[in-house]
């Protein structure tokens, strides 16, 4: 039988998961728009390049440290957002994650639509945060979730550009999944087949919109009010100008995600961020795009040593972080391979699937040749190909 001890790689995770929520939550977790090609490339994309080991180098000690975002973290790569976590995870919902992060001194990402409020969030743990935001229409909210960022103390902002609307999930249509999870004929078996996780998430929060406290509280089967107001929070006619505003008004360090071009992590550059985040949303939002580790030595060539790259997308293995780093990335952020494990078993499930990836990177990096980040470099990594 699987169970979290017995899982040995982020793909277990997801089996074990599979088994611990509801089949439309696991779907929502794991599918991508459209036709998912996306989502698929973003994983393939990283076996177009392989890893060239520099022999008989001094690989006694191991260091993984590095900087980003203004913080010094342990590890080169950390929890991107991941909204509604009270879904697969009802008891701690955001809360597991945090902690998780701050055991492996690695950085959370707060998502904007966390069922905790980003005051908790922030006290969950003494390590450095990141709080996610999307550009919301109500200029006022804004700036009111902006100083509140701040005085909860998070190091740095992400803003995500690449939902403008909410991309074509046809699992979660199929499936009948609505957020907060409701309840139809279709969904109900699913629901009771799962009696723990129905158990805790009807005595949760999973359907609480933490930073939006004046929206309505619902619970499964009644969702309406609440899609209506959500849907009523973004703003539609987003352009840099706004982004230029966000950057001046955080006043530190600030990354843009949802970059998927040279030209935008230029302007990006332009427009005063300090770090941008090549992503696709995980394949959620528009299908077809290249995958963000395709990008990475492209943009690194353009903006220069100076600016900030994180790859996010399709991150499952340790030699895919080294990948990422030794064409030009200073992180990776994780969406999947982290909800994996939270999903699998909350927070020890989600140290679980940090541990995976820190031995694996540092397995990857002996093997390899290299005692510390900064000598992972393009000479360890080959095209296929080229
Ligand atoms: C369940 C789930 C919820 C997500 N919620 C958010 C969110 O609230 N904000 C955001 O910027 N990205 C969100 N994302 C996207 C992730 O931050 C990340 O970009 C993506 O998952 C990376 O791809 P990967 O899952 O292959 O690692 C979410 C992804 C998943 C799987």
């Amino acid at each position: 039988m699987l169970t979290l001890k017995s899982c040995i790689n982020i793909d277990d995770l997801g089996r074990l998961a599979a088994r611990k929520v509801p089949f439309p939550v696991n779907d929502y977790v794991e599918g991508g728009a459209d036709d998912e090609v996306t989502l698929k490339r973003n994983s393939d994309g990283f076996g177009h390049y392989q890893i060239v080991p520099k022999a008989l180098q001094d690989v006694s000690s191991i260091c993984t440290k590095t900087h980003v975002m203004g913080c010094d973290i342990e590890l080169p790569f950390y929890i991107s957002a991941t909204g509604f976590s009270g879904m697969m995870c009802p008891t701690d919902a955001e809360l597991a994650g945090v902690r998780a992060a701050a055991k492996f001194k690695t950085l959370y990402t707060a998502s904007t639509f966390s069922n905790r409020s980003l005051e908790e969030i922030a006290q969950a743990s003494h390590s450095d945060k990141l709080f996610q935001v999307y550009v919301l229409d109500d200029a006022e909210l804004a700036t009111r979730l902006n100083q509140r960022a701040k005085d909860a103390g998070f190091k740095g902002m992400v803003l995500t550009i690449d939902t403008i609307v909410g991309g074509n999930r046809e699992r979660d249509a199929r499936s009948g999944l609505s957020i907060p999870p409701r309840l139809t004929v279709k969904s109900t078996l699913q629901y009771m087949l799962r009696p723990v996780w129905l158990f805790h998430y009807l005595r949760g929060d999973g359907a609480n919109m933490g930073n939006f406290p004046e929206m309505p509280k619902v619970t499964l089967g009644d969702s309406k009010a609440f899609v209506e107001a959500m849907s009523k929070l973004f703003k539609k006619d987003l352009t840099w100008a706004d982004a230029e505003h966000m950057i001046q008004q955080w006043g530190g360090p600030f990354a843009i995600k949802g970059i998927m071009s040279v030209q935008d992590a230029l302007r990006a550059k332009e427009a005063g961020a300090s770090a941008v985040i090549l992503s696709n949303h995980g394949g959620r939002q528009l299908d077809c795009t290249p995958s963000p580790i395709e990008l990475v030595e492209e943009v690194r060539q353009a903006v220069g040593p100076e600016m900030e790259i994180i790859v996010d997308g399709g991150i499952r293995r340790g030699t895919d972080i080294f990948k990422a780093l030794a064409l030009g990335a200073n992180a990776c952020s994780l969406g999947r391979a982290y909800v994996r494990g939270l999903s699998a078993g909350g927070q020890a499930g989600a140290e679980k699937a940090l541990s995976i990836l820190e031995a694996e990177f540092k397995r990857c990096m002996i093997l390899a040749g290299c005692s510390s980040i900064d000598q992972i470099g393009p000479e360890h990594v080959r095209k296929i190909g080229a």
